[in-house]
């Protein structure tokens, strides 16, 4: 074989690697989800005095019926109407700024509103819906300890 061919099919092969798990990274569906954003520059809620929250993915869409566009979205907040196996954004691709901007509290950029407009929103209705006015008790976890346990 010539070198010239060898090269090319080496780099092509390597190529189809990089697609391939590049792809298995976007399209597997976890189970549940450690809400470990590393990224974060300063992390309050975090290990050594708070657990990272394990966010039950499946248990969410299968359970709770919660569909996947309900969660997932497009860039312009549009629902995304997913199968298993299609290729998802990570919220944090989107949603980059790790730090609350203290001229605009509620930006929706910001990743730590984006989690709790997502997940503390609809908690809030959902306790509702079982009858607290406020929201904060019921099924679904509201208040931040309940969310952020203390301990490692
Ligand atoms: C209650 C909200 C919610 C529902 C419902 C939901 N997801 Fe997710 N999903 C998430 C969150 C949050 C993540 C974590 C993303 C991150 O780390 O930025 C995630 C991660 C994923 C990932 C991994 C992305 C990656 O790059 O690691 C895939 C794939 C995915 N979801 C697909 C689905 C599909 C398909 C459905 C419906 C069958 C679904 N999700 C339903 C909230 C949800
Ligand atoms: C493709 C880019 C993209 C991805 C991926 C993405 N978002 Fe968003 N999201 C946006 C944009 C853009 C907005 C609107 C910002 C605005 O209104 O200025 C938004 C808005 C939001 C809002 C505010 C909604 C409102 O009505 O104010 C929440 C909450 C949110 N996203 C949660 C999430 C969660 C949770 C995930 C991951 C499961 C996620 N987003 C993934 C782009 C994205
Ligand atoms: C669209 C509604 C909805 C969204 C979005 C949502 N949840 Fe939930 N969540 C529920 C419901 C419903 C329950 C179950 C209440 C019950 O037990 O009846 C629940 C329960 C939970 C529980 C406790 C029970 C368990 O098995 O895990 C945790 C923890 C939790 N959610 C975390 C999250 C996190 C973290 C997010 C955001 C990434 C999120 N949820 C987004 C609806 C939602
Ligand atoms: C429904 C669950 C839920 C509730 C309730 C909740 N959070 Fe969060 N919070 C999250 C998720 C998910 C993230 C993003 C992943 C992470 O960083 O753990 C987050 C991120 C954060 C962050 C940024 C990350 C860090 O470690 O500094 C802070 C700060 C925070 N939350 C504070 C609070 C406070 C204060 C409250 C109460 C007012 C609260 N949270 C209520 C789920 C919740």
């Amino acid at each position: 074989m010539n070198k010239k061919l060898l090269t090319w099919l080496l780099a092509a092969g390597i190529a189809v690697v990089f697609v391939a798990t590049g792809l298995q990274a976007g399209t597997e569906v976890p189970d549940t989800i450690k809400m470990d954003y590393n990224n974060y520059t300063k992390r309050v809620k975090a290990p050594p005095k708070f657990k990272f929250i394990e966010f039950t993915h499946k248990k969410h869409n299968e359970e709770f019926k919660i569909s996947c566009g309900d969660c997932h979205h497009d860039k312009d907040k549009k629902p995304l109407d997913l199968k298993i196996g299609d290729n998802v954004q990570k919220c944090v691709e989107c949603h980059t700024k790790l730090e609350k901007d203290k001229k605009d509290k509620n930006d929706p950029l910001v990743l730590e509103n984006a989690m709790h407009g997502n997940c503390v929103d609809c908690h809030k209705d959902v306790n509702k819906k079982a009858g607290d006015p406020k929201g904060m008790k019921g099924p679904a976890p509201a208040s931040c300890n309940k969310c952020h346990e203390k301990g490692e």
